[in-house]
């Protein structure tokens, strides 16, 4: 039951978008003030993609997150005394962020990020407080009740699930590797929880690794719909074909010579990574780069003959005559797009992964707008689930995976149909948050 609710909490918590700009935003691209330390660190772990809604004044909460046991709700943490966290003490302000448990004494259900922060220093945990209660302005909202009922809202299991899974010590510094490799296992472990959505979960719904001792750590999970890849090594699924810039240019930018953001990947795109500094985001990319794979994949040998085909106009398949109908003419009929914006499709992780909800969900529903430091990216992949049925989805994906060299298995249209039912067509609301 815990593993259930804690899924669908973090789940739509993931999948939420957050408020639309707001004339703030433009203010402070304009005023170009260097943001503070706490400024930054709220950057770096996204606060904001989750304690605002569309719509909403930045960290006013308001957020639903479904459980099977009832709705939960991100909570107001603008420093406002009465509905807010202005109450709140350093002491006590640390014991929620990096220990989950609440002014009053309650545990948080770990939609709250507090495993990952927990990994978080002193030194940034009391710098993230100065910015919430001094440039944080307060806004009173009251938070919304829960909707779980009485008698399942027992949050007293909590502490036994902290006790058994958080390491609550902060990031320890690893002498067997540099300052930079440092700074970067710091940063993807604590602040940026990214193992929260990469890392797959175990029985009880906690991460089945938190560092890069364990091999499950960033080795791919799938949550709402989509598959958040594996950052490790692996050759065809993996890193391994990114280099250190590709991974800078991703998070940095959004996109690279390989793919573009979408997905939840949005979220953090539009609010958190490309804020960070050129060093921040290249530590991250060493650090990433040292994980080693979780298998032997050998790597995509393009081949041309599929390239041939579609030229020739000899479609050897149903999903052959649907690509070059309905996907070719921005995706390339030799699969490697073009440039940065429109991404190729051969060899490429997202097409390539073992999990394929990632590669029909785009399909059907498209991407959602990426907003890159206030710019609008002016490509983005159209939805198709208007125009192609369940059958004609799964073979044309089918064919993509098996296409120039790709060599993954078909999916069905049954894997469609699941998706379809359970997914909507991405929103065109913009979701950019101003922070002060
Ligand atoms: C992935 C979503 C998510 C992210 C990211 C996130 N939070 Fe939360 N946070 C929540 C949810 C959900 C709750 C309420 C949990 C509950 O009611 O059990 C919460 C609760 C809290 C509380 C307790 C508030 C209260 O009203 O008593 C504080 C403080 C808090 N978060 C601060 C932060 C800070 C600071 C950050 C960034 C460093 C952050 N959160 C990032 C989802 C998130
Ligand atoms: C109008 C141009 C356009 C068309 C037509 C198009 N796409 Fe895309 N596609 C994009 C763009 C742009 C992206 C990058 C994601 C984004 O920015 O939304 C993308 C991303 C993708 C991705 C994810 C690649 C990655 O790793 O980032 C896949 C898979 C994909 N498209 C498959 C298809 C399929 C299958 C079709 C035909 C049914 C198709 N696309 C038709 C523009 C297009
Ligand atoms: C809210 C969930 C979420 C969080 C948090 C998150 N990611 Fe992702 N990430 C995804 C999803 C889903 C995808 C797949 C869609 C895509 O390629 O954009 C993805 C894709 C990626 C990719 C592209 C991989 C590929 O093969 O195309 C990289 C690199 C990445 N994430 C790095 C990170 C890093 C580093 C962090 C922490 C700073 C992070 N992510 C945090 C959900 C998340």
């Amino acid at each position: 039951m815990i593993r259930q609710s804690i899924f669908g909490a973090l789940a739509l918590a993931l999948g939420a978008v957050s408020a639309p700009m707001s004339g703030a935003a433009a203010q402070t691209a304009a005023n170009g003030a260097m943001p503070s330390k706490g400024e930054y660190l709220a950057r770096a772990s996204d606060c904001v993609a989750c304690h605002s809604v569309p719509g909403g004044k930045a960290f006013t909460g308001g957020l639903k997150m479904g459980t099977p046991l009832g709705a939960i709700y991100a909570t107001n943490i603008t420093p406002d005394p009465e509905t807010g966290i202005g109450g709140y003490s350093l002491a006590e302000f640390d014991r929620a962020v990096r220990g989950g448990v609440a002014k009053d004494g309650h545990h948080l259900y770990p939609a709250m990020p507090y495993p990952s922060y927990a990994k978080m220093s002193d030194a940034d945990i009391a710098a993230l407080y100065s910015y919430f209660m001094k440039e944080v302005p307060p806004v009173k909202l009251a938070n919304k009740p829960s909707e779980i009922p009485e008698k399942l809202a027992f949050r007293f299991p909590l502490a036994i699930w902290n006790a058994l899974f958080t390491d609550s010590a902060p990031y320890q510094n690893d002498p067997g590797h540099d300052a930079v490799w440092n700074r970067g296992a710091y940063l993807v472990q604590g602040p940026g929880h990214c193992g929260a959505c990469h890392t797959p979960r175990g029985f009880a719904f906690q991460e089945q690794a938190t560092t890069e001792r364990g091999a499950a750590f960033l080795a791919g999970a799938s949550l709402d719909g989509w598959s958040a890849s594996n950052l490790r090594g692996d050759a065809r699924t993996g890193l391994g074909s990114w280099s250190a810039e590709d991974i800078v240019a991703f998070l940095g930018e959004g996109h690279n010579r390989d793919g573009a953001a979408f997905g939840s990947m949005v979220d953090v795109i539009n609010n958190s990574t490309p804020y960070l500094s050129a060093d921040d985001l290249h530590a991250i990319a060493v650090y990433l780069k040292s994980l080693p794979a979780k298998g032997s994949e050998a790597p995509v040998v393009y081949n041309t003959a599929t390239t041939v085909a579609l030229r020739s106009g000899r479609f050897e398949s149903s999903g052959a005559e649907i690509y070059a109908a309905n996907c070719s003419a921005c995706h390339g009929a030799d699969g490697k797009g073009h440039g940065s914006y429109l991404p190729p499709l051969a060899a490429n992780p997202t097409v390539l992964d073992g999990d394929p909800s990632s590669l029909i969900n785009i399909t059907l529903n498209g991407g959602q707008p990426l907003v890159v430091k206030g710019a609008p990216d002016g490509y983005r992949m159209p939805q198709f689930r208007l125009q192609l049925t369940d059958a004609q989805i799964a073979d044309v994906v089918s064919f993509i995976r098996a296409g120039w060299g790709n060599g993954a298995s078909a999916v069905t249209a049954a894997q469609v149909k699941a998706l379809r039912a359970t997914t909507d067509p991405t929103s065109d609301q913009v979701t950019i948050l101003k922070m002060r």
